[in-house]
């Protein structure tokens, strides 16, 4: 007979652990624009197994009164029974809007469903209008800040009944977040860093689906949050007398907070070398006791903090970087793993071209050899990002 750990985990993407939910804490102190929260998640007796790096994928539910409004426009009642692509029994329409479909992200597949199933002469022309070739750049940028129901109060008069409307719609997707506890210290938690997603546009105030349903509707201490482990190329080096250098702004510091616990725990000899930064230090300098505790009993030996609203111009991770380069190469000549985590669309990408400055002033290299050197770090799995 096989045992446990040489099967597959009991819980995985397409059959989530119902997990409980014991902590949801703000992080970001009053007066912060931003709410990012700290989540505990129980996983005791689920088999979920996790290692540093790992991101927990969480199956959301979408807010009430979003899919009432939906229900609305749409003039049903939540109680017609509907069936999704592939899948063999009828559901609830309620039910449908609210754990299985995305009420955001429309395409064009929903207008042109909107015109051929029937709508009046004005809302045709209107319709006719969005999906003319000559507009589709516009047509584009007026879907990406539309959800499902603004579009049925934008194109009154729809024919099309639930069942046909559903086709048109996305899955509702799993989100992942990196995960912020080490399992050695932690074995039965996951500890999550989340920023909450609360935004206007269209006139409207709209809200991300599961960082809302995590911090505002999934009810504390109930065995009912889907969750599942998803593995990561992201992680520790076995050798725990290697240096790490690591930069995670924002909720970028998840996974560092986890190495670290994960460090200090295996007792591992390398040094640590954090950067960190937000928009303010007086408001959001998450796990700061933590991180000064650490450097205080010299379990991190470089804290480096870019306060981006503090003064009137931005200091960022990348700036502090630069400004301790001398020392940042050696840390790298003597063999340290750099690692990147946060957002993808701007900051990974700043500090990434700090990384091949460096290479270049430090090191007296070329542009292409800065290049050639970086791809080598990569190979060898010494520049790692987890960003997004
Ligand atoms: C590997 C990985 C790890 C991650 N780790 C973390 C983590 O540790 N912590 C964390 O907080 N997140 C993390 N994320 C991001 C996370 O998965 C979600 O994408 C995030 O929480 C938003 O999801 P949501 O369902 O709340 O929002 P969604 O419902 O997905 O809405 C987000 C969308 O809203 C729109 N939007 C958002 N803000 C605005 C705005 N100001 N103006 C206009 N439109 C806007 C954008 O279209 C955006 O794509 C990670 C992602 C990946 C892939
Ligand atoms: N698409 C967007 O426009 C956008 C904007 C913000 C956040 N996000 C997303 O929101 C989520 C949560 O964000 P978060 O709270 O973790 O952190 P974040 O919004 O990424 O911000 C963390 C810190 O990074 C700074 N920052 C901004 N641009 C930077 C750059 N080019 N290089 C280095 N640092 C930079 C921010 O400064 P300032 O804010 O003062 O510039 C802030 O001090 C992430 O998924 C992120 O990708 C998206």
């Amino acid at each position: 007979m096989s045992t446990i750990s040489e099967d597959k985990p009991p819980h995985d993407k397409n059959n989530p652990f119902p997990a409980r939910l014991t902590e949801n804490w703000l992080l970001s102190k009053e007066g912060s624009i931003k709410d990012t929260r700290h989540f505990v998640v129980d996983i005791k007796d689920s088999g979920l197994v996790y290692t540093c790096g790992d991101s927990l994928g969480v199956y959301p539910a979408n807010k009430s009164e979003n899919v009432q409004e939906l229900l609305d426009v749409l003039s049903a009642s939540g109680e017609d029974m509907v069936r999704l692509p592939k899948s063999e029994e009828d559901i609830s329409l309620r039910e449908a809007l609210t754990h299985k479909l995305s009420l955001a992200q429309p395409t064009k597949k929903v207008l042109k469903a909107l015109l051929e199933g029937g709508v009046e002469e004005e809302t045709k022309n209107l319709l006719e209008e969005k999906l003319a070739p000559e507009n589709n750049e516009q047509t584009k940028e007026y879907l990406e800040n539309r959800e499902f129901a603004d579009l049925l109060l934008d194109f009154p008069g729809a024919q099309l009944s639930p069942q046909d409307f559903i086709l048109n719609m996305r899955k509702l997707m799993p989100r992942l977040y990196s995960i912020a506890s080490s399992p050695t210290v932690y074995p039965d938690e996951i500890h999550l860093t989340i920023a909450v997603v609360r935004y206007h546009t269209n006139g409207r105030d709209r809200v991300g689906v599961c960082s809302t349903y995590l911090a505002d509707r999934a009810p504390l201490e109930e065995s009912c949050v889907p969750v599942f482990v998803a593995k990561s190329h992201f992680g520790l080096p076995a050798d725990d007398s290697a240096d790490l250098i690591m930069v995670g702004p924002g909720t970028g510091i998840a996974p560092f907070r986890a190495f670290l616990q994960e460090r200090i725990a295996r007792g591992a000899t390398g040094r640590s070398w954090i950067f960190f930064g937000d928009q303010h230090l007086e408001t959001d300098y998450l796990y700061g006791d933590e991180f000064e505790k650490y450097l205080a009993e010299g379990h991190l030996d470089r804290l480096d903090l870019a306060w981006s609203r503090d003064q009137d111009y931005k200091i960022y991770v990348q700036d502090k970087v630069l400004e301790n380069a001398a020392e940042f190469w050696q840390w790298l000549q003597d063999g340290a793993y750099f690692y990147v985590c946060g957002d993808a669309k701007r900051m990974a990408k700043d500090v990434n071209a700090a990384l091949h400055q460096i290479a270049r002033e430090q090191g007296g290299m070329s542009e292409e050899e800065a290049i050639a050197w970086v791809k080598n770090l990569k190979k060898e799995k010494r520049y790692q990002r987890d960003v997004y």
